[in-house]
C-alpha cells in the first residue's frame, strides 16, 4: 500500500529548465501509489518530451483543450483531482492563475477544480524578486494555495540565487502534508457501503413548454454524492440536474424531472442503500392536469390546480428497519430549530440537516452553505458558513457516526 493509494494527482508542467526535474516528481508520485494525470503546456514541450511522461505517468499527456479525447478536458481533469501540483510553474502561469486567465489546459483545469493546490516557483532571481511576480504569489497564498519554494541555489546558465525549484523530495512530502490534512484526508471509511443521494429540485410539468420549479441547484446533493465516493462508497445520485453532476469512478448518476420520477428512482435504489441522503428539494405540489399541447395566451385568468406529490423520505421514514441510516434537508426560511425537529419526527429518519435558505451566501445556488443538524438523541451541532464541500463531509462524517454506533446509542428504541 503506498501512502497515496487512490489518490489523484493532475502534475501541471509548464516551461522551465526544472522541468526535467518534473519526472522524478511524477515517478515518486506513481510509486507511492498515486494517479498521477499529466498535463504539459507548449513551453513545457519544449525543454521535456511527451514520452517520458507517456511512460511514467498513469495516464497519457494532455497538452491542450482541443486535441484530446474527452470533450471538456479541463473540467474531468479538475474535478475528479484530489489535488493539482504545479511543478515547476513560471511566472507566467503565476501571473494567469492569479488573474483567472484560462490560456492553456493547465490553467483552465486550474480553474475548475476546488481541490487544493501546490505551486512549485522555479525561475531566475531577477525574476522571481519582481514586486508583480511576489504580489501574485502573496494573493494566491491568500488563497489557500501551497507554495513550495523556490529554493536557494545554482540556476541556469551557471548564475546562483534564489529560484531554484525545490528537490523532488521536498515537493512529494508537501503533497502527503496537503492530502493528509484535516479537510483533504480521505480515508476509505465508507468503503462497502452503498449510499444513495438525492439532488436538484423537481420541475413539475404544467405543459411541454412550462413547469413549476424552485431554486435548488443540486451543488450540496452532489457534494455529499462526491465526498462519498471519494470516501469509497458506492454512490448512486438521483439528479434533476445530471449535466452538472460530478464525474466519479463509484459514482452512477440517474437522472429525473419530475418528483414522480425521483420518487421512483429512490423506491427502487433505497432498498439496497445503506445510507439515504434526500438533498433533493422536491415539489410538494404537481399540476393536476399536465396540458399536451402549449398553454396559449389568453384574457383569462388561468388557474393550474395542484395535488400532492408522494413525500418520498417520509414513506422511506414510515418503513425504517433501523439498519438503514435516513437524512433529510429542511430548508427554512424562519423557525429553523422548531420546524428542522418537527421534520426530523415526522418524516421518521435518523438525521436532519437544517438550512436557513434566506441567511446570505447559504443553500440554493450559493458554493457556501452553512448548517445546523439535529439527531433523533436531541444532539444540536452547528456548522458555520463553509464550502459545501465541506458542510458534505460534515454531513457524512454525522451519518456514519450514527451508522457505526447504532439507534440504541442515541436513544431510539
Ligand atoms: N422531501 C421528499 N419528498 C417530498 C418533499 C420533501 O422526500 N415530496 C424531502 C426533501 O428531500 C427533504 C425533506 O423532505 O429532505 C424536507 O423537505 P422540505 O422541502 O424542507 O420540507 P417539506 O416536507 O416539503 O415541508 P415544507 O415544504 O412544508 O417545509
Amino acid at each position: 500500500m503506498g501512502i497515496f493509494d487512490g489518490r489523484r494527482i493532475v502534475l501541471g508542467v509548464t516551461g522551465g529548465i526544472a522541468a526535467y526535474k518534473a519526472v522524478e516528481v511524477c515517478r515518486r508520485l506513481i510509486d507511492a501509489g498515486a494517479h498521477v494525470s499529466p498535463i504539459l503546456t507548449k513551453g513545457a514541450e519544449k525543454f521535456i518530451g511527451r514520452a517520458t511522461f507517456d511512460a511514467l505517468a498513469s495516464e497519457k499527456v494532455q497538452t491542450s483543450l482541443w486535441e484530446e479525447e474527452h470533450p471538456i478536458p479541463h473540467t474531468n481533469l479538475g474535478q475528479k483531482a484530489d489535488l493539482i501540483l504545479v511543478c515547476p510553474a513560471t511566472a507566467r502561469l503565476l501571473s494567469d492563475y492569479r488573474t483567472g486567465r484560462s490560456a492553456d489546459l493547465l490553467t483552465a483545469t486550474l480553474l475548475a477544480t476546488r481541490a487544493p493546490v501546490i505551486v512549485c516557483p522555479a525561475m531566475h532571481t531577477e525574476m522571481w524578486e519582481q514586486p508583480s511576480v511576489q504580489e501574485n504569489i502573496q494573493e494566491l497564498v491568500k488563497r489557500g494555495v501551497e507554495i513550495v519554494g523556490p529554493d536557494q541555489g545554482r540556476l541556469a546558465g551557471g548564475d546562483d540565487g534564489a529560484g531554484r525549484l525545490s528537490d523532488p523530495v521536498s515537493i512529494v512530502a508537501a503533497v502527503e502534508k496537503v492530502l493528509n490534512s484535516g479537510l483533504n484526508s480521505k480515508t476509505q471509511d465508507f468503503s462497502g457501503l452503498q449510499v444513495l443521494v438525492s439532488a436538484g429540485g423537481t420541475k413539475e410539468p404544467i405543459c411541454p413548454v412550462r413547469y413549476i420549479g424552485n431554486r435548488s441547484s443540486g451543488k450540496q446533493g452532489h457534494a455529499i454524492a462526491l465526498e462519498a465516493a471519494t470516501r469509497g462508497a458506492s454512490v448512486v445520485c438521483v439528479t434533476t440536474e445530471p449535466s452538472r453532476a460530478p464525474n466519479h469512478p463509484n459514482l452512477q448518476v440517474v437522472a429525473v424531472e419530475t418528483a414522480d420520477e425521483m420518487a421512483k428512482a429512490v423506491f427502487s435504489e433505497a432498498p439496497k442503500s445503506d445510507l439515504v441522503v434526500m438533498a433533493a428539494a422536491v415539489a410538494d405540489f404537481t399540476p393536476i392536469i399536465k396540458s399536451e399541447k402549449k398553454i396559449k395566451k389568453s384574457e383569462e385568468c388561468l388557474e393550474i390546480r395542484l395535488e400532492p406529490t408522494v413525500d418520498i423520505l417520509a414513506s422511506l421514514g414510515s418503513s425504517h428497519t433501523g439498519k438503514q441510516i435516513l437524512v433529510g434537508f429542511a430548508a427554512e426560511t424562519n423557525d429553523l430549530e422548531k420546524n428542522a425537529k418537527k421534520k426530523l419526527e415526522a418524516k421518521g429518519i435518523d438525521l436532519i440537516v437544517a438550512n436557513d435558505v434566506s441567511a446570505e451566501n447559504t443553500g440554493f445556488n450559493y458554493d457556501t452553505n452553512a448548517v445546523t443538524l439535529f439527531d433523533l438523541a436531541g444532539r444540536k451541532t452547528e456548522f458555520p458558513l463553509a464550502d459545501k464541500r465541506d458542510i458534505a463531509q460534515a454531513i457524512l462524517d454525522a451519518a456514519l457516526k450514527l451508522k457505526v454506533n447504532g439507534h440504541e446509542e442515541i436513544g431510539k428504541k
